[in-house]
């Protein structure tokens, strides 16, 4: 298995990214962090993992809603160093890859990324991600920006090119080189499911009408999903 990527420790596109997080209509404010909550749920007294947790805000959501234990894991220091801004006794942070990470078998009951994922779940325990969805990663790095305009009719579309081709993709975002890693929607899924998941729920969401109202701009991602949402339970 290659290196897990750390671009966010790259000064420049650290300094994009979070100027990112502070601007008005951000993709987390808008459609992560309440797709999400909403797909976590409950958590009074459970034992949770985030991967990838960046700043830690997942992670301090978590522990305020009642999650018994959190552990937050990123292979960024500079994200941890945020997250370190808020230190809470109920949360533990570990700088590592989510490749390199080990934990005891049955430690959690709910891991917000697979591989041993499935077994340092308890049987039961949830696994709950989000993900540039297949529609966005498939044409990144061929053909951006993926809006085009078609002269006849005016309708502006997103293009999705080389679906079937399972491979990286390297474009700029902030800076040169950087890495995703586009995979099927049938790949994401059957994946999981041989991984010993069963899917509880998906979801392609777009903003709020209520914040759609406020900013049109925004009705832009009812054309097309920006993320895929998954909460998928461990089988025993
Ligand atoms: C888009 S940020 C999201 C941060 C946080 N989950 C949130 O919603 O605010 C993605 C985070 O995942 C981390 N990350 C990416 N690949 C990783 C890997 N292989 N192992 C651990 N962390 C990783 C990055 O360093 C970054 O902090």
């Amino acid at each position: 298995m290659p290196p897990a990527q750390n671009i966010y420790d790259n000064e420049e596109f650290f300094e994009g990214y979070m100027a990112l997080r502070g601007s008005e209509l951000n993709a987390n404010d808008t459609i992560i962090r309440p797709s999400m909550r909403d797909l976590v749920g409950d958590v009074r007294g459970l034992d949770v993992l985030d991967m990838g947790c960046g700043t830690g805000e997942m992670c301090l959501w978590m522990a305020d809603s009642g999650a018994a234990s959190v552990v937050g894991m990123d292979v960024s220091e500079r994200m941890l160093e945020e997250a370190a801004k808020e230190p809470d006794e109920r949360i533990t942070y570990i700088h590592t890859a989510a490749e390199d990470a080990s934990f005891e078998a049955s430690s959690f009951d709910l891991a917000p990324v697979l591989r041993n994922i499935h077994t340092w779940l308890r049987p039961g325990g949830r696994f709950v991600f989000c993900m540039e969805h297949p529609i966005m990663t498939a044409g990144q790095g061929i053909l951006e920006p993926g809006w085009v305009t078609d002269d006849e009719s005016g309708l502006r579309a997103w293009t999705v090119l080389r679906y079937h081709d399972e491979t990286e993709r390297v474009s700029r975002w902030f800076v040169d080189g950087v890495v995703r890693y586009h995979r099927t929607m049938a790949t994401i899924v059957n994946s999981l499911v041989a991984a010993g998941f069963r899917i509880k729920r998906m979801l392609e969401p777009h903003a709020s009408e209520d914040l759609e109202g406020k900013w049109p701009k925004l009705l832009q991602e009812r054309e097309r999903p920006l993320f895929l949402f998954v909460s998928a339970e461990a089988e025993s």
